[in-house]
């Protein structure tokens, strides 16, 4: 029997490529954590992305979406995603196993400027899955943190038990090239020993910053922004270094549907990653 595929399927750009779950726990009630490695080893390895891009990720029988990376590429082979259960595809991946195959296609959209940031200090301010795409960023930076100076995280949760990756962010406080501040609305543990306030209760903290040399990334949210953009702006960041990746509806992740348009600008093309320069000058961008 011949087994090569036809052309026409050889370069379709909506075929997904086979990955196997490696390992998966969850990071919060609704929240799990998925380590997935693309099935042939070749392609696993060579598979580079930039901090802040997205895959679209399918079930058989359930559909696709897109989802942020939220592994580093700077640590090829494996690609990690945080995945809240909310829909169809979610609901199919929750009730998948370790081992089992899913469908994989990307990475797409634009990602984070790294090469622009080099030299720069880096501001991170991550709300709830806002920690999803901008764990990947972080990563990258203390991977890389020669090319780059101070590295500063916030990040809040509601409370201790949903905020992601909230050992992993424990440690890293340990860290003495992070500046790493963490928040909780509201303490039920009794055992929560850092800042109680929205994640803004922690920018009095901060030391002075150099804000012409500051880049800001933020994630979180759609009313974290509001709050957080005041204290960037106050803190005269400039608006083209105030970074922030947004999530519209998507369907074919490659600027051919349209769902994700706004003012002809496909999120799934032009973002995720947009500039507050880009957000002042969109229509209902947040
Ligand atoms: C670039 C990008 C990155 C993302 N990264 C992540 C990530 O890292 N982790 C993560 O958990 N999620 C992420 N998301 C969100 C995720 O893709 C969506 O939540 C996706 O809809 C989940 O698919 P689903 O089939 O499980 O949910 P769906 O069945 O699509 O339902 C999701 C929610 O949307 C509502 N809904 C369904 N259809 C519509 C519609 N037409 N209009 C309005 N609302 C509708 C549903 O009622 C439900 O509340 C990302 C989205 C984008 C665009
Ligand atoms: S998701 Fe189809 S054009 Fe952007």
């Amino acid at each position: 029997m011949n087994t090569t595929k036809p052309q026409s399927i050889k370069t379709n750009p909506f075929l997904p490529e086979p990955a196997r779950i490696v390992r998966t726990y969850d990071l919060t009630d609704d929240v799990r954590f998925f380590q997935v490695r693309i099935a042939d080893m070749e392609k696993a390895l060579s598979f580079r992305n930039r901090p802040g891009q997205f895959v679209m990720i399918s079930v058989l029988g359930a559909g696709e979406a897109p989802f942020s990376i939220s592994s580093t590429p700077s640590r090829p082979g494996l690609l990690e995603f945080c995945i809240r259960k909310t829909g169809i595809v979610t609901d199919a991946l929750f009730r998948i196993k370790e081992n089992d195959l899913i469908g994989l296609r990307g990475p797409y959209g634009n990602g984070f400027p790294v090469d622009n940031m080099v030299d720069k200090d880096i501001l991170i301010v991550m709300g709830g899955l806002g920690a999803a795409p901008l764990r990947s960023v972080l990563l990258y930076c203390l991977d890389n943190r020669d090319q780059f100076g101070r590295i500063i995280l916030l990040h809040g949760a509601k409370r201790p038990a949903e905020m992601i990756f909230r050992d992993e962010f424990l440690s890293m406080k340990e860290r003495d090239d992070l500046e790493c501040y963490l928040s909780v609305d509201e303490d039920d543990s009794g055992q929560w020993t850092d800042n109680i306030g929205v994640v803004t209760t922690l920018f009095p903290k901060l030391e002075s910053i150099d804000p012409a040399n500051t880049y800001a990334l933020v994630c979180g949210p759609p009313i974290m922004y509001k709050f957080v953009l005041k204290e960037l702006v106050n803190l005269h960041i400039p608006k083209d270094q105030i970074l922030m990746t947004l999530e519209r509806r998507m369907k074919c992740g490659v600027g051919k549907c349209g769902h994700c348009a706004i003012d002809y600008i496909y999120t799934c093309l032009d973002g995720p990653v947009f500039t507050y320069w880009d957000v002042l000058h969109m229509r209902e961008l947040i």
